[in-house]
């Protein structure tokens, strides 16, 4: 028994190995007593809901490190290591790996982009580790040696996660089409977007899979949104601010579809760090926004756009057969110059997952989680 602990109304308070007293409170010790946990399907099986009144200790004590609590009104007994206590007294939010600060880059970056071999990947877990964090650091990598087959690229996506579909289905093709629904299907210049912001939750990761490049011209445009972005917050604040927070709609309408979304341009994530963009001129809906309001956001918005296209942030290169671009659909901008339709082929290959099943795949291979 320790003279340290104070059995207060709706919790103790206990000394830390650190010194620093702590509190917690009953429910919350109650429910996380370590056999709420099952060990084979790593779920909680402890329901609180059906507790008939609010737990209270019937004893507890401070030994070998540890917290016991003998509860009240049930035949339950609880021990928590102190060590495991600390973070939560301190009221610490459980740590992510996959937070990973973000690396801006800018138009010089091809050289440095993270590279993989897809055969390596297919080998080699901590390959793949090393792939995702690349895409949480800079947003994006090239996998090269790419198997020539539509199967090739499902592989690839599972190694960090399911393909999303989008509402145009699993995967798409871009290469010029006769009846064209997207500019993407032509040989025409392709202005830097993001994909599918029609989309109420645009898919996160995008992978453009390169069966054949030899036309004339059509070099990848791609940019990253956050390095733009944080340039532009110091540049032009108040611009930054309605970019930020002002929702604009965006459409895609076509014969037997019509999808709408309200999205904001800059994306901020919970630390408030610029975490991505949504852009597409060929996708942005007619303004509905109060007309005087317009007044002050599109001088803004078409700063912005202006901005995006500098030499300083646009990285371009050729994308050659073989490769598999893959990329943060919400942070990278990316585009296409014009190319010469009839002077060779130009086949693309694409299909998505999404950002959470990708973290949520780094964490499982680069940690042990809870039940480790
Ligand atoms: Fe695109």
């Amino acid at each position: 028994m320790t003279d340290d602990l104070r059995l207060l109304e709706n919790g103790l308070e206990i000394p830390l190995s650190d010194g620093v007293r702590a509190y917690f409170n009953y429910h919350w010790l109650r429910d996380n007593c370590p056999s709420s946990f099952d060990r084979a399907t790593r779920e909680r099986v402890f329901d609180i809901f059906h507790l008939q009144a609010p737990p209270r200790p019937s004893q507890a004590y401070v030994a070998d490190g540890a917290l016991h609590i003998a509860w009240a009104g049930e035949n339950h007994a609880s021990t928590y290591a102190l060590d495991w206590l600390a973070p939560y007294g301190r009221g610490e939010r459980r740590a992510d790996p996959a937070d990973l600060p973000r690396k801006a880059w800018y138009s010089d970056h091809y050289a440095r982009m993270a590279r993989f071999r897809q055969p390596d990947l297919k080998a080699d877990k901590a390959l793949v580790a090393a792939w995702i964090e690349a895409l949480l650091v800079d947003g994006v990598a090239l996998v090269t040696d790419m198997p020539d087959s539509d199967e090739g690229l499902t592989e690839t996506v599972r190694l960090i996660g399911q393909v999303r579909p989008t509402f145009f289905g699993d995967y798409f093709d871009v290469r010029t089409h006769i009846k064209p629904t997207n500019l993407a299907y032509t040989a025409k210049a392709l202005e830097l977007h993001t994909d599918t912001p029609a989309e109420e939750m645009a898919p996160g990761v995008q992978f453009l899979h390169c069966r054949a490049n030899s036309v004339a011209g059509g070099d990848s445009l791609f940019l990253d949104g956050v390095a733009a972005a944080n340039d532009f917050r110091d540049a032009y604040p108040e611009d930054f601010r309605l970019l930020s927070e002002t929702e604009i709609p965006f459409y895609c309408e076509h014969d037997d579809y019509d999808m709408r979304s309200r999205q904001r341009v800059i994306e901020l994530d919970k630390h408030g760090a610029v975490s991505g963009l949504t852009i597409s001129q060929h996708m942005a809906d007619v303004f509905d926004l109060p007309q005087a309001d317009l007044d002050a956001y599109y001088p803004a918005f078409c700063r912005f756009g202006r901005w995006l296209q500098g030499e300083k942030y646009v990285m371009r290169f050729r994308l050659n057969a073989g490769e598999c671009i893959v990329f943060d659909n919400h942070r990278i901008v990316h585009g296409r110059a014009a190319y010469v339709a009839e002077s060779g082929a130009r086949y693309l290959r694409g299909t998505y997952s999404d950002r959470e099943e990708m973290r949520s795949t780094y964490r499982s291979l680069v940690s042990k989680g809870r039940f480790g």
